[in-house]
C-alpha cells in the first residue's frame, strides 16, 4: 500500500501549490513530455509538474545534443503537451540563443511559450543569466533557474559531467542559485550534482529546489520519460534513472509481430474487414470475375 500523503490530486498545481509542498516538505514529482498523450498519461497518475524539454531535441527528433532545437518546434511539443495536462503544471524549456542575447529575446520568447499555455518557463544558467530572469519576472513571467549540468553549455563543461564536487564548486553554486532567487525565480533545477550538494543549495534559498541525478534531499524528483519507460535511442545511460518499463523491446515486438502477421496474410483478419450487404458483395464478385468473351480488338 502507498505510504504517500493523501492528496486530493485534482486542483490545478501553481506556483503556489509547488511553495506548499515545499513548506509540508511534500515531494513533487516531476516529468518530462513533448506530447499529448504522454501529458494525458502523467496527469491520470497525478504528476505534479511536465518540462517540455528542450531535451525532446535528442527523445523525439534524434539529434545528437539539445542546442539545435528551434523555438518553432519547441511550440509545437509546448502546445500538445498544455493541451494534455489539466492539472499538472507545465514547464517550457527555453531553448538555446531564445533568451540569451537580450532580454526583449527572452520576454518575446518566453511570453510565446505562455500563450501557448505554459505555467513558466525553465532557462538555463546562474548569475549571468539573472538580468534576463528578471526581465521575464517583470513581464509576469513564472520562471525556473537550471543550475549544475546545463546541457546548453556542454562545450564549456566539458561534457556530460556531474558538477558541484568540491566546496568551492557548491559556494558558487549557491551565489548563482541566490542571484536567480533574487531575479524572482520561483523554483530552482539542479541537474547532476552529488546529493550532500544539492542539499547544501537548497538549506540556502528559499524557493522549492529540484533535483535531476541530485539525490533525494530536495523538493522534488524530475526524470527524462523516455528515459524511465525504456525507450530512449542513444547511448547515454544516467546512473541516476530507474527504469518502470522497457518500451523498446515492447514496441519493437509489437512492430515485429505486425509485420509478420502481414507478411503471412494473418492480418487483416475478417474481423477487421467493413460488412457489406450479401447481395451487393456478390454483385461485385461477379463483375469483378474475369470476361468470358473474348475482347474485341480493332483489327
Ligand atoms: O530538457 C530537459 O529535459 C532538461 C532536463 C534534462 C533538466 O532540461
Amino acid at each position: 500500500m502507498s505510504t504517500a500523503p493523501a492528496i486530493a490530486r485534482t486542483r490545478k498545481v501553481t506556483t503556489a501549490t509547488l511553495h506548499g509542498l515545499r513548506a509540508r516538505g511534500e515531494r513533487a514529482v516531476f516529468l518530462t513530455a513533448y506530447d499529448y498523450p504522454t501529458a494525458v498519461f502523467a496527469d491520470r497518475a497525478g504528476v505534479d509538474m511536465l518540462l517540455v524539454g528542450d531535451s525532446a531535441a535528442m527523445t523525439v527528433l534524434g539529434h545528437r545534443s539539445t542546442v539545435t532545437i528551434t523555438m518553432t518546434e519547441m511550440l509545437v511539443f509546448v502546445s500538445a503537451v498544455c493541451r494534455g495536462a489539466s492539472r499538472a503544471f507545465v514547464v517550457g524549456d527555453l531553448p538555446f540563443l531564445s533568451y540569451q542575447a537580450s532580454d526583449r529575446d527572452a520576454v518575446l520568447n518566453a511570453g510565446a511559450f505562455i500563450a501557448a499555455g505554459c505555467d513558466a518557463v525553465k532557462c538555463e544558467g546562474g548569475a549571468r543569466v539573472a538580468p534576463r530572469v528578471r526581465a521575464m519576472t517583470d513581464a509576469g513571467i513564472a520562471v525556473m533557474g537550471h543550475l549544475g549540468l546545463t546541457p546548453q553549455s556542454l562545450g564549456q563543461l566539458g561534457g556530460y559531467r556531474v558538477q558541484g564536487k568540491t566546496l568551492a564548486a557548491v559556494e558558487r553554486l549557491v551565489v548563482d542559485a541566490l542571484a536567480l532567487q533574487d531575479a524572482g525565480a520561483f523554483a530552482l533545477l539542479l541537474e547532476a550534482l552529488p546529493a550532500a550538494a544539492a542539499s547544501y543549495v537548497r538549506q540556502r534559498v528559499d524557493i522549492p529546489v529540484y533535483g535531476i541525478g541530485a539525490g533525494p534531499d530536495v523538493d522534488g524528483q524530475l526524470v527524462i520519460s523516455h528515459d524511465i519507460l525504456g525507450n530512449f535511442v542513444g547511448e547515454i545511460r544516467p546512473r541516476f534513472v530507474r527504469r518502470y518499463a522497457e518500451l523498446d523491446t515492447v514496441v519493437t515486438n509489437a512492430f515485429r509481430e505486425y509485420a509478420d502477421d502481414v507478411r503471412s496474410r494473418r492480418f487483416p483478419g475478417p474481423e477487421h474487414c467493413y460488412p457489406i450487404d450479401a447481395s451487393e458483395a456478390n454483385q461485385i464478385a461477379a463483375a469483378c470475375a474475369p470476361a468470358t468473351s473474348p475482347i474485341p480488338t480493332s483489327a
